[in-house]
């Protein structure tokens, strides 16, 4: 081992040198389904008057730290309960950070059940945080309720995140399932609702219900992903703290004014949703009509199917070669065996790819 790779792996803590990179690959020149963006941009006027807006921006000044015209749309906006305070992050990927960097001791375990976003486990394994997955349940990827309540019980954590919908598979767990957890789980429960423009179901209203409930958004997948910005709703007595561990700056000037125009034009991107939702009727439907698809419903932008019958490693490859990228779940094995993911893309980007995995699935 050379010098200077001794001394990395001496100065710094083994989980980190375990890990690998979050994974985000070169879509250049692809017909882009793999992320869950919404493929719509903004119509011609309304980036003119974007563009005017941004004149106010001061590169030269720190941003308001407390994002407080922001706070005040948002809140409007997304129906977030009086007595909740809310907590900026730079997208919700932050506010997982931030929550999990808050926990008492090296011991506190991390919940959640899988497979879901990836970020939960890859953040609590950085931070040195013991991280427990339960198995959704196989045939319909909902909560496996007695699994989950054994594991709540011998495992106490400290937080259980629960993304609704859940990435990667695009359902919404039973109300009734979640509200049993907010009762029994003795301590935090996240609902990152990242998707739920696409669902159209929240537990935000029920915020003031369960004190130990924290509702956390993005706008990424509304259609500001490029911006960076997500946020948590709950208890003040939970934001104060959250909020000492958050950099003083961590939303930008441009993101602050951005999402604020955004959030008064919201009728354009409830418009572009209402194509998406289209859209995923079509692809659903599309793809349970190729045989040797397995298609499952999703709440969510995109959709997650398995190949009975064909390499999932080579479907991809071959899609990627007919210039489709989509997401390759088969790595992450478990329930995911023989899994893909596609988010919904405009009408032709969708075509093309029915088109292409069509003659793959056909060679
Ligand atoms: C369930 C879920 N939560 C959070 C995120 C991260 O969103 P952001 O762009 O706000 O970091 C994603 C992104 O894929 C997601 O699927």
């Amino acid at each position: 081992m050379s010098d200077l790779a001794s001394k990395v792996r001496s100065l710094l803590r083994p989980e980190i040198l375990a890990l690998s990179a979050y994974h985000v690959p070169d879509s250049s020149g692809y017909v882009k389904l793999d992320a869950m963006e919404n493929p719509y941009s903004w119509p011609d006027d309304m980036v003119e008057e974007w563009l005017v807006r941004l004149r106010e921006a001061q590169p030269n000044r720190y941003p308001d730290p407390s994002c407080s015209r922001l706070k005040a749309k948002l809140r409007e906006a997304y129906g977030v309960p009086e007595e909740a305070d809310l907590l900026m992050g730079n997208g919700s990927d932050e506010i997982i950070q931030i929550i999990l960097m808050a926990l008492q001791g090296r011991d506190a375990t991390v919940l959640a059940p899988e497979p879901t976003f990836v970020m939960y486990r890859q953040i609590a394994s950085c931070l040195g945080l013991k991280f427990v997955g339960v198995p959704l349940r196989e045939a319909d990827f909902a909560l496996d309720m007695d699994a989950m309540r054994a594991a709540i019980e011998t495992h106490r954590p400290a937080v259980i995140f629960l993304a609704y919908p859940n990435n990667p598979t695009g359902n919404l767990f039973h109300t009734d399932d979640i509200a049993e957890i907010l009762q029994i789980a003795p301590g935090l429960v996240v609902l990152d609702e990242a998707y739920t423009a696409y669902a159209g179901r929240s537990f935000m209203p029920r915020l003031a219900e369960f004190d130990r409930l924290l509702v956390m958004r993005t706008l990424s997948k509304l259609g500001l992903a490029g911006l960076r910005l997500g946020f948590l709703a709950g208890a003040k007595a939970w934001i104060d703290e959250f909020d000492k561990i958050r950099l003083p700056y961590n939303v930008n000037v441009l993101t602050q004014i951005s999402t604020e125009f955004a959030i008064e034009k919201r009728s354009v991107l409830e418009a572009q949703v209402g194509l998406i939702l289209q859209d995923r009727q079509y692809l659903y439907e599309e793809l349970g009509r190729l045989s040797g698809v397995q298609v499952y419903q999703s709440d969510a932008n995109f959709i997650l199917f398995r190949l009975l019958r064909h390499d999932a490693n080579q479907v991809f490859r071959k899609l990627k070669d007919s210039g489709v990228l989509i997401k390759n779940l088969h790595p992450s094995g478990g329930r995911l065996v023989g899994c893909l993911r596609v988010t919904i893309g405009m009408p032709e980007e969708n075509r093309k790819f029915l088109k292409a995995l069509a003659n793959v699935l056909a060679s």
